[in-house]
């Protein structure tokens, strides 16, 4: 391969990072495999996969919290931070894990969330005991609304309305006090402005990193500093319609000690430690202009976010269990933002799936037999040849779909169910409030990855916590890892591109034809190199009218997910959900 002076410089002048040419996997432990037949997967069950991650070729793994813990958010409620929940295995377990991890070269990550622990946590159990309790600061306990009763409708300290429905204080009767949950009734807030905590916290995961660990994916980080006046006052939101709570969002994300809280931890847990280690923030409603300032390395804060933008667009009025179908404009001027905004300085993840969100060949792509594998590989293009780092969901490599979820009783996840009481209560229309739940729920993402097209996909000999799609006889890892024309094998085609051509990697980036109802297409540049990216993200063949067409005929084709010849005549045709990525050198580059 010829090297252009431009991508010389760029490799010795300042080292790009190594997570700019890497793709990182994420696993949700209960989902994934289950080793001991009790139906819900485990660390035995993800040791046995590793083949099938190193085929993939990802550099990264994130593990969903594999902590102790009640399970009511299925492990973002952990009661101890240094230990592995028996459902999952033990601590002599993960260290062999991640021992066969490192073997195989890749890099092991942890889900780190600090926002709440479990109220089982012995941290809030002593702090519950009693308003004296050396630990009763830990967490956010407030008196009553003034003038009215403990327990009254309307008397908790603020109108917040829980992430999960409902109000987001519970009351304590023994002490007549309320605490914080932004999230389920058994996830209590931590208070991040009393040091102690944030001390307890480093040195968890300082012993962490110590055990080998290579990073952590910071869980709903941005919501750690809470906008709290000097006398401790908490401010009520807007009203949320149809509630009788407030939206207090605005007092909990991005508050005014986020960015001084995240440089402590940096200081007190990463700096001197190898750089080859991994953060990423989960930062709902993040802006561009705040993800500049959270991931210019020069701050030390993270390496990366996850932002939340373009996967609320297709949310209607009512929210997330209203959707709407989504407008590829809508899709094109989000990321293109964030590609702008983080062009000079800063780093962005990449995603469309991960346990919180619906499978996206059925959100965004078309989940038919017929166009199944073409609409998954064609996002899966567009997405991994953006700048930034790329996601990869357990389950997304295999084309796996939403669930076929019947009634309430088939759902598990704690935000769903609580969603449904709540609506249904207030006077919804139980069916409607289904069906938001059907395409919008958690739970799509959490049924059994599918190995095989055997009993339970293989995932497991037991019943398995949650059924496994119907569809895995058709959809498994068994069947696409021997179609060289899966989802699987283009996923693995795209990894390999990204370390391979430098200008996936790092090239600018150019969006084309933004008002193009069915055409997402942009350019990347590296020095002499270019890339054309061309995606059809429709059902019927589409002509892409690009502004500089001519320049790219019999460009030759680097990949696409359709059969197509290798550099065809009239580049800007495109078949239902067909994406290709051109390649061209500029200037004098032929003759080195
Ligand atoms: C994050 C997690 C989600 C969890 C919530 C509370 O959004 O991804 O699964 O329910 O935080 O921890
Ligand atoms: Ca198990």
């Amino acid at each position: 391969m010829t090297t252009s002076p431009q991508q010389h410089d760029l490799a010795t002048a300042a080292a790009p990072a190594w997570w700019t040419d890497t793709v990182v996997y994420q696993i949700y432990p209960r989902s994934f495999a289950d080793s001991n037949g009790d139906g819900i997967g485990d660390l035995g069950g993800i040791l046995a996969h590793l083949d099938h991650l190193e085929a993939l070729g990802v550099g990264v793994i994130w593990l969903s919290p594999i902590y102790r813990s009640p399970q009511d958010d299925n492990g973002y409620d952990i009661s101890d931070y240094q230990d592995i929940d028996p459902s999952f295995g033990t601590l002599e377990q993960f260290d062999g894990l991640l021992e066969a991890v490192h073997a195989r070269g890749m890099k092991l990550v942890m889900d780190l969330v600090v926002n709440h622990t479990s109220d089982e946590h012995p941290w809030f159990v002593e702090s519950r005991s009693s308003p004296d309790s050396p630990k009763r600061d830990w967490y956010w306990w407030r008196t009553p609304r003034r003038g009215m009763e403990a327990g009254a409708p309307g008397a908790e300290p603020t109108n917040w309305q829980s992430i999960f429905s409902g109000p987001a204080w519970e009351l304590d009767e023994a002490s007549g006090e309320y605490y914080l949950h932004l999230f389920s009734t058994k996830q209590p807030d931590l208070n991040w402005e009393n040091p102690e905590v944030r001390r307890a916290v480093h040195a968890m995961m300082r012993w962490w990193l110590d055990r080998g660990v290579d990073g952590f994916r910071m869980d709903v980080i941005n919501m750690i500093s809470k906008d709290v006046a000097a006398d401790g006052h908490l401010h009520d939101g807007p009203p949320v319609e149809g509630t009788p709570y407030g939206d207090g969002s605005a007092s909990y994300t991005n508050g005014p000690r986020i960015h001084e809280f995240l440089q402590e931890m940096h200081r007190e847990v990463f700096a001197g430690r190898d750089a080859q280690l991994l953060t990423v923030g989960e930062m709902p409603g993040v802006t561009v202009e705040e993800a500049v300032l959270f991931t210019d390395p020069a701050r030390a804060e993270v390496d990366m976010v996850f932002q939340f933008e373009h996967v609320n667009l297709d949310h209607g009025p009512g929210g997330k269990f209203d959707p709407r179908p989504l407008r590829l404009t809508d899709l094109k001027a989000s990321l293109g933002r964030w590609q702008e905004g983080l062009e000079e300085v800063g780093w962005n993840s990449l995603y469309w799936n991960n346990h919180d969100q619906p499978r996206v060949v059925s959100r965004f792509g078309d989940d038919s037999p017929e166009h199944r594998v073409a609409s998954a590989t064609c996002l899966a293009t567009l997405l991994h040849l953006h700048r930034g780092t790329p996601y990869v969901y357990q389950g997304e490599e295999l084309g796996m779909t939403n669930a076929d979820f019947g009634s309430i009783e088939d759902f598990r996840d704690i935000e769903s169910v609580n969603h449904y009481r709540h609506a249904v209560a207030a006077g919804a229309d139980p069916a409607a409030v289904l069906e938001g739940l059907r395409w919008t729920g958690r739970d799509n993402a959490r049924t059994p990855v599918q190995w095989s097209a055997g009993e339970h996909a293989g995932f497991t000999t037991g019943t398995p916590w949650i059924p496994v799609n119907p569809n895995h006889d058709v959809v498994n890892a068994d069947a696409a890892r021997a179609d060289p024309g899966s989802v699987f094998h283009h996923y693995r085609r795209l990894i390999e591109l990204r370390r391979t051509e430098p200008a996936v990697a790092l090239g600018d980036f150019t969006m084309l034809v933004p008002e193009h109802e069915q055409v997402y297409a942009f350019t990347r540049r590296l020095g002499d190199v270019e890339l054309l990216v061309l995606a059809n993200v429709s059902g019927e063949e589409v002509r892409a009218d690009l502004p500089d067409a001519a320049a790219w005929a019999g460009a030759e084709v680097l990949l696409g997910n359709l059969p197509v010849s290798s550099a065809p005549a009239d580049v800007t045709v495109l078949a239902p959900w067909e994406a290709r990525v051109h390649r061209r050198v500029h200037g004098a580059a032929g003759q080195h």
